[in-house]
């Protein structure tokens, strides 16, 4: 049979010898796409179209694609190392020291490659200094892929309020001991650590939860959260994977100014390089040397690749340039599309923070959740999936939020706008 194009004929190929043709489920979409090239702001698909990118592959993008100054980096880094698994390398110093300067709550850094392995070790960390095997999670957050974590975080509105776990094989005793509070609620944290603080190793908070767009902390809460964990000896756990690096070089800690326990880091950290850190205090972290009883190991934590990217985007982000213009590209974009959503009589509430911004297709406050239950998920999968084939890539997925780079200029920010005009035209509402 002939195939339209090589997209769909290796899409097709792809099917039959991985498992729903894709390396991480959430990366599924409803039409053939096969990458071939990224560069700055733009990726190009195996048959030549090329997509302005929003997705910036679920995060890590903050200078864009393939960006010279880190690639130059790790090229050089890589001539002279690669990974040796004994001891420690210059480069590993070096980072796990820019990392104390820049973040509040590191006092001490360790590697890993993913966000998942971060969170993990942060788990582990809390239940063996408490004692205490419960830990605490919000609903719309993510932490990861582990038991302890995958629950509860798109959720069916039947679902919320109940145990939702992301997926079959999970180990119930790990899903039971796991609680799932609202959002910006700390009378809910508050009740449960009255009513059994005792067992709550920790509270896992995704400082502004983007896995659900954008909807940050009320002012108080994070604080909120910070003074319950002490007065229970909880150990409070920021999960940064998305806003640290992205949102400031402390974090959303240094913008916030509460400091947790400990904080987990990955994405916007190597602009694209598999590297990730759980940080905090000494007398936590020091748990994970020898004889501190905690174990903490991995072939390829500290691989010259991620820590020499994680080094050179960390120098690019000093200056504070690249937030700024990413920041002001990103508010422009979301003026233009609340200006465009208002011109055609479409309820739309644009979120904005930093260098991502969020269209949820729906009116008024959103704080928690259950607000986003309001949303007009088939409007806003439509408009994602009119402006990917329009070429602007916006990943369909209902929620999902978009991130600008230093790469992304005005003149992209006005064509998405000039695309987004014609989308949401076209766009059917309920
Ligand atoms: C807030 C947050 N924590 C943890 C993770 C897990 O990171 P990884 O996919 O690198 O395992 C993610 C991934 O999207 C995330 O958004």
């Amino acid at each position: 049979m002939r195939v339209a194009s090589r997209s769909a004929e290796l899409t097709e190929r792809a099917g039959r010898v991985i498992p729903g043709g894709v390396n991480s489920t959430n990366r599924v979409l409803p039409w053939p796409f096969v990458a071939a090239e990224a560069e700055g702001a733009y990726i190009t698909d195996v048959d030549g179209k090329r997509y302005l990118d929003y997705h910036a592959a679920f995060g890590p993008f903050v200078l864009g694609h393939r960006h010279p100054r880190v690639n130059a980096a790790v090229k050089d880094a890589l001539d002279r190392l690669d990974l040796v698994g004994a001891g420690v390398t210059e480069l590993e110093v070096l980072l796990a020291e820019k990392i104390v300067e820049h973040v509040p709550s590191a006092e001490r850094v360790l590697l890993t490659n993913s966000g998942s392995e971060a969170t993990y070790a942060a788990l582990r960390l809390a239940r063996a200094v408490t004692g205490r095997n419960d830990i605490v999670k919000f609903q719309g957050t993510y932490h990861g892929w582990h038991d302890a974590v995958l629950m509860n975080v798109i959720s069916k509105p039947e679902r919320v309020g109940h145990k939702d776990p992301l997926s079959l094989g999970m180990l119930p005793e790990a899903v039971d001991h796991t609680h799932v509070l609202p959002w910006n609620d700390a009378d809910a944290v508050e009740a449960l650590l009255r009513d059994r603080g005792e067992t709550i190793a920790a509270i896992f908070v995704e400082v502004i939860p983007h896995n659900i767009g954008c909807v940050p902390p009320r002012p108080g809460y994070l604080a909120r959260l910070r003074d319950l964990a002490d007065a229970y000896g909880v150990v409070l756990i920021f999960d940064e994977v998305i806003t640290g690096f992205r949102h400031d070089l402390g974090g959303y800690q240094r913008i916030a100014g509460v400091t947790p326990d400990l904080t987990t880091l990955a994405k916007a950290m190597a602009n694209g390089y598999p590297i990730a850190a759980l940080v905090g205090h000494a007398e936590l972290m020091d748990r994970f040397a020898p004889g501190g009883g905690v174990l903490f190991a991995g072939t390829y934590n500290g691989h010259v690749v991620g820590v020499s990217a994680a080094l050179a985007t960390i120098a690019e982000l000093e200056d504070g340039t690249v937030h700024a213009h990413a920041a002001r590209l990103a508010r422009r974009a979301a003026d233009g599309l609340a200006q465009l959503a208002s011109e055609f009589g479409i309820p739309m509430t644009v979120a904005v923070f930093g260098s991502v911004f969020v269209p949820y297709f729906m009116d008024g406050a959103i704080e928690s959740y259950t607000d986003l239950l309001r949303n007009d998920d088939a409007a806003d999968v439509a408009f994602r999936r009119t402006m990917a084939e329009r070429g602007v890539f916006m990943i369909p997925t209902a929620l999902k939020r978009n991130h600008v780079s230093a790469a992304h200029t005005e003149g992209d920010i006005d064509r998405t706008l000039e695309v987004a005009r014609d989308a949401l035209r076209d766009l059917p509402t309920r």
